[in-house]
C-alpha cells in the first residue's frame, strides 16, 4: 500500500541551502569556492560567550529551562532593549525561541487561525510564507520593488481587498537590505492596530546598519510581536537562539505552545547567550568588517556588470537586479558557480514572480573573498 504524504508539508525548498549543498559538493573535490550565497557571519560567537559555555559545560546540569527561557538571559534580553533602543521592557514579556525561526512557529500559531491572511513583503524571507503555508495560513504577497526601497507601505496595504489579518516586516530586509524610517514603521503600526491586524516585527538584522541604526517596533507600542535572534548580530547562527517580546495577550498562548513544541529552547546555548550582551565592542567591530566588505562590493560589483543594485542600508546583502544579464537567476547562478567558483543566491528564493530577474550576493563573510569574487565576476562577464 503506498502511503500519504502529506501536502501541508510539501513546502518549497530553500534555494539557497541547495545552492549550499552543490558549493560545498565542489569544495569538497578541491575548487576554490568562495561563500556569497549564505546568509551567516564567517565569525564563531564571541570569546566570553564560548568562555560562559564551557563554564556551563562544566557547572551546569544542561536540562531543560522554563518554555519562556532562563530568567537571566531574559534579563539581559530586557536590558538589551534599554542600551540599544532606550526602552524599558519588563523581562516578563519576553521569551526566548529555538532562533527566530522557532519565534515565527509560534508566533504564528498563537497569532493566527488556519484561514486567516497574513501580508507580508515579496521580495521576502521564504520561511515566512512557507511556515505561514504549512500551517494552513495564507500569505498575502505586497509586491515591492525600488520605487518603494523594497518594503511595504500603507498604500499596498490599502490596495488589498479582502480581509488581512497580520502583516510581517523586516527592516532591515533580506533579501535588500533596506529599512523602514521611524515615521513608516509608525504608520504601518498605527494602520495594523486600527484595522485589528497582528504586527510581526522581525528584527533580526538590527545593530548590523551602515546609515541609520533601525528602529524597534517595540518603541511604538506594546501590541507588535517582535522576533529577534541570536545569529546575525551577535554571530551566533548554529547555536539556534533568538527571543520574542510578547503583547500581554499572546504571552500565555505562546508558553503553552513552547512547551509542547520544544519544551525549552537550547539550555548551552541560553546559558553562553547571557555573555553576549557585554560584547557590543566586538560585535560592532564586526559590522565594521560587514561594512567594508558592503563598500568594497558596491564599488566593484558596477565595475563587472551588476550596476542595479538595492541600497543595503542594513543586513549583509546586495540584491542586484540582473534583467540586463539574465532572465533565469537560477541557471545564471548555476553557470557563475560552475564556472567562476562564487557562490550567490537565485532571486526565486525571495520572490517567486520576479526573482528570475534578481541575484542576492551576501557578504558576510572574509573581505578577502569579496575582493576575489569581485575580480573573477570582472573577469568573467568581461
Ligand atoms: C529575515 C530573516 N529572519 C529570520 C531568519 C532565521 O534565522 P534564525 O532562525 O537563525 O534566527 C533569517 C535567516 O537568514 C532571516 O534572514
Amino acid at each position: 500500500m503506498v502511503l500519504k504524504v502529506a501536502k501541508r508539508g510539501a513546502v518549497p525548498p530553500f534555494i539557497v541551502m541547495d545552492v549550499l549543498r552543490e558549493a560545498n559538493a565542489r569544495a569538497a573535490a578541491g575548487e576554490e569556492v568562495l561563500h556569497l550565497e549564505v546568509g551567516q557571519p564567517g565569525t564563531p560567537a564571541p570569546g566570553p560567550v564560548l568562555a560562559a559555555a564551557h563554564r556551563a559545560l562544566e557547572q551546569d546540569l544542561i536540562g531543560y529551562s522554563d518554555a519562556m527561557g532562563r530568567a537571566e538571559l531574559r534579563h539581559a534580553i530586557a536590558g538589551h532593549y534599554r542600551h540599544a533602543y532606550g526602552v524599558e521592557l519588563d523581562p516578563a514579556r519576553v521569551m526566548v525561541t529555538t532562533g527566530s525561526s522557532g519565534g515565527f512557529l509560534v508566533a504564528f500559531l498563537a497569532a493566527f487561525d488556519v484561514g486567516d491572511r497574513v501580508a507580508l513583503a515579496a521580495p521576502g524571507y521564504p520561511a515566512y510564507r512557507n511556515i505561514l503555508t504549512a500551517l494552513g495560513i495564507e500569505p498575502v504577497v505586497l509586491e515591492t520593488g525600488p520605487e518603494d526601497n523594497f518594503q511595504p507601505t500603507v498604500a499596498h496595504l490599502e490596495a488589498v481587498e479582502e480581509r488581512l489579518d497580520g502583516l510581517i516586516l523586516a527592516s532591515p530586509s533580506n533579501p535588500a537590505g533596506t529599512m523602514v524610517g521611524r515615521e513608516q514603521l509608525a504608520e504601518l503600526m498605527a494602520y495594523c492596530k486600527a484595522r485589528g491586524l497582528r504586527f510581526i516585527s522581525d528584527e533580526i538584522y538590527h545593530g548590523i546598519t551602515y546609515e541609520a541604526p533601525a528602529a524597534s517596533a517595540l518603541a511604538f507600542g506594546e501590541e507588535a510581536v517582535v522576533i529577534n535572534s541570536f545569529s546575525k548580530y551577535f554571530s551566533m547562527t548554529g547555536w539556534r537562539l533568538g527571543w520574542m517580546v510578547l503583547p500581554e495577550d499572546l504571552l500565555r498562548p505562546a508558553e503553552c505552545i513552547g512547551q509542547n513544541l520544544f519544551v525549552s529552547a537550547p539550555s548551552l546555548s541560553q546559558a553562553a547567550a547571557v555573555a553576549a550582551f557585554d560584547c557590543y565592542d566586538e560585535l560592532d567591530g564586526l559590522v565594521a568588517a560587514y561594512g567594508a566588505n558592503r563598500a568594497l562590493l558596491l564599488e566593484a560589483l558596477p565595475k563587472a556588470g551588476f550596476g542595479r543594485l538595492a541600497p543595503a542600508d542594513g543586513a549583509f546583502y546586495l540584491y542586484a537586479d540582473v534583467s540586463a544579464l539574465t532572465n533565469d537567476s537560477a541557471a545564471f547562478c548555476k553557470r557563475m558557480l560552475a564556472e567562476t567558483g562564487v557562490a550567490v543566491t537565485p532571486g526565486l528564493d525571495f520572490d517567486s514572480d520576479r526573482g528570475h530577474r534578481y541575484l542576492r550576493f551576501s557578504f558576510a563573510g572574509r573581505k578577502d573573498d569579496m575582493a576575489e569574487a569581485a575580480r573573477r565576476l570582472q573577469a568573467w562577464l568581461g
